[in-house]
């Protein structure tokens, strides 16, 4: 079975939303015709009037019937007026059609793109920030083409026509809009890069105070305990104070920008009626003419009014655009290779060959460890707390990439075999399973999507997780709560135990995976545990005794270095390491670490 690779996003945010744009043009093309549409015909009702003016005065002077005069001019109202109303529902109902299709296609190319990131992504970004900022920005992509679609296009729109339709009356009146346009919009656009600055403190703040109000409802028992109510109502005071200044500091900028706005809109109406008296009294002008000059200035006035806001919210959405970007779109860091082959597990034999690896480039974990299992071999892997033993298990399920060496299965390299036909390969169950806020039975299920009911009860019976599954409010389509944090411990571990069962991969890897049972669940699961293991290859980490001594092999870890390599009985017999961890056992368990390990001895 392949897998689909992941999307290919652009991570520069303009680009990022061309990118999307591109898979609705059609849609998108439609909106701004009817956007074209619907401005020109609000543009042009003007026009209109001053034909009907033109049309009136005309038949007056003349002693000519009005109506008949007047009809044609009357009909390009009305169609305009209509063309207003068609066009803007048209465009109203791409939007209906094209907006959710849009957000739930970026989402899921966002969250695909997430998916293929590594271990080391996930463990440095917050599940939830991450769902946030996909969110955020499917929002934020829409509204960046909203605002271009629906405000930015209709003002260009507007304008172009406005010049157009003036300059045909006189050119010096179309000039003098001209200038006035350009200036406006240059203005408007610098005012604006400026409130971007304050408005950004101001949310700065607004979050400041938020994160002052949890840490203070956290911690609601310490100021209970110390009688400490008064204190940090003054406490968060200070914050609020700050919050003021900083919100009245873009308020008192936004009421600057207006007072540009409704300024320089009286400079252009006053100076357009004058001018436009002076053109009608020379006789260059007509009634008509006048009429339409005036209330274009006022219309084009109405129109750009919020246009410093408008800008602003762009400069908003954009931003959320690109942290959201910048933050999911980054190269991945584990990739299948190009020509990547499904792996095939004959007899499930594993080669370590020179690994190096480090989390971090200061600190080795591995340095040239060479390590040979044949399949069907069970090893137990066996250390003080941070000697690398888990690390070895993430690598061999390639979530991390080795710096040097290579690890082989049955011959065919990890880094070359395919990522999931990889862990399809292999069952994993981790110290401290997490499950999903679904059924215990898909939990299950998980292992083997196509596997019955049925199936997926027998692997609960054998795992002993039937009986406290029965005894739970549903039975098998229980919800066990984020992570499955409405179970224990021990019970997560036989659910994902039941899981790996379900799974019944060739390769099993157990990383303390019975740590947290009880000694006489333990001793029911051990049964079937053998039972799983049987014709596999089995990795364990294990610090439990009856655990280990069940095993063909035991390899024991020191800072990274295998120091010890042998069967059970080899090793006790050698009286090296080993033997000195089981003479200092505590409760059937080996000791964690050399604290512990001298504790016990003392
Ligand atoms: N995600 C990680 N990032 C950085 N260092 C890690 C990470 N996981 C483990 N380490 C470090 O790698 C070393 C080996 O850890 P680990 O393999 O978990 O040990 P063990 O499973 O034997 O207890 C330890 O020094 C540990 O601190
Ligand atoms: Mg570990």
């Amino acid at each position: 079975m392949s897998s689909i690779p992941a999307p290919t996003l652009p991570n520069t945010p303009f680009r990022f939303v061309l990118h999307f744009v591109s898979f609705y043009l059609p849609g998108v093309l439609a909106c701004l015709v009817f956007e074209t549409g619907q401005s020109l015909c609000n543009i042009l009702l003007p026009w209109a009037i001053r034909h009907i003016m033109d049309a009136v005065n005309g038949a007056l002077a003349a002693k000519a019937a009005v109506w008949p005069a007047v009809a044609p001019a009357l009909w390009l109202f009305a169609g305009l007026s209509l063309g207003i109303v068609l066009a803007s529902r048209a465009s109203g109902t791409v939007l209906v059609l094209l907006g959710p299709a849009l957000r739930r296609r970026i989402r899921r190319d966002l969250f695909a793109y997430l998916q293929h990131h590594s271990q080391r992504y996930f463990l440095g970004n917050f599940a939830g920030s991450l769902a946030n900022r996909i969110a955020e920005t499917s929002m934020g992509s829409a509204q960046v083409l909203w605002t271009m679609l629906f405000d930015f296009w209709p003002l260009i729109v507007s304008f172009t026509a406005s010049l157009l339709v003036l300059a045909e009356v006189d050119h010096g009146l179309a000039a003098v809009l001209g200038a006035w346009v350009t200036g406006y919009v240059s203005i408007s656009f610098l005012l604006s890069l400026r409130a971007r600055r304050y408005a950004r403190d101001y949310a700065a703040a607004r979050s400041l105070v938020s994160g002052k109000i949890v840490d203070s409802v956290t911690n609601i028992m310490n100021a209970k305990l110390f009688a400490r109510r008064d204190f940090e109502r003054d406490y968060l005071e200070g914050f609020l104070d700050f919050e003021v200044g900083r919100a009245r500091r873009v308020f008192w900028f936004m009421e600057a920008i207006r007072w540009f706005q409704f300024s320089a809109a009286m400079l252009l109406i006053l100076g357009m009626v004058a001018y436009a008296i002076d053109l009608w009294s020379r006789g260059v002008m007509t009634a008509g003419e006048f009429a339409m000059a005036a209330s274009l200035s006022l219309l084009l006035i109405e129109q750009a009014r919020g246009l410093s806001r408008k800008f602003l919210d762009f400069f908003e959405y954009l931003g959320n655009v690109s942290d959201g970007v910048g933050m999911i779109v980054r190269p991945h860091e584990v990739l299948d290779g190009a020509d990547a082959q499904p792996l095939r597990v004959t007899h499930g034999a594993i080669a370590i060959e020179a690994l190096d690896f480090a989390y971090l480039d200061t600190r080795p974990v591995f340095a040239g460890l060479n390590l040979h299992i044949p399949g069907g071999q069970k090893v137990g892997f066996v250390g003080y707390s941070g000697s690398g033993k888990s690390t070895l298990l993430n690598l061999l399920l390639r979530l991390y990439e080795p710096q040097r060496g290579q690890i082989l299965i049955d011959g065919q390299a990890i880094a070359s075999a395919t990522q999931e036909s990889l862990r399809q390969q292999i069952a994993m169950i981790p110290q401290d399973p997490m499950l999903f806020h679904r059924s215990l039975l898909e939990n299950i299920r998980y292992g083997r999507l196509d596997a019955t009911d049925d199936e997926v009860i027998a692997a609960a019976r054998q795992a002993h997780a039937h009986e406290f599954i029965l005894e739970t409010e549903d039975g098998y389509q229980s919800l066990v709560g984020e992570r499955g944090v409405k179970l224990s411990g021990g019970q997560r571990q036989r659910i994902a135990l039941a899981r790996a069962i379900v799974k019944n991969a060739p390769i099993l890897l157990l990383d303390e995976a019975t740590s947290a049972l009880d000694s006489v669940t333990e001793r029911h699961i051990q049964d079937s545990l053998a039972q799983l293991m049987q014709g596999k290859t089995v990795l364990v980490i294990a610090h439990r005794l009856s655990t280990l001594a069940r095993l063909d092999r035991i390899v024991v870890f020191h800072h990274g270095a295998i120091i010890e390599d042998g069967s059970p009985a080899e090793l006790l017999a050698r009286n090296g390491h080993y033997a000195r961890m089981w003479a200092m056992q505590a409760g059937g368990f080996l000791p964690e670490d050399e604290a512990a390990a001298v504790e016990t001895v003392a």
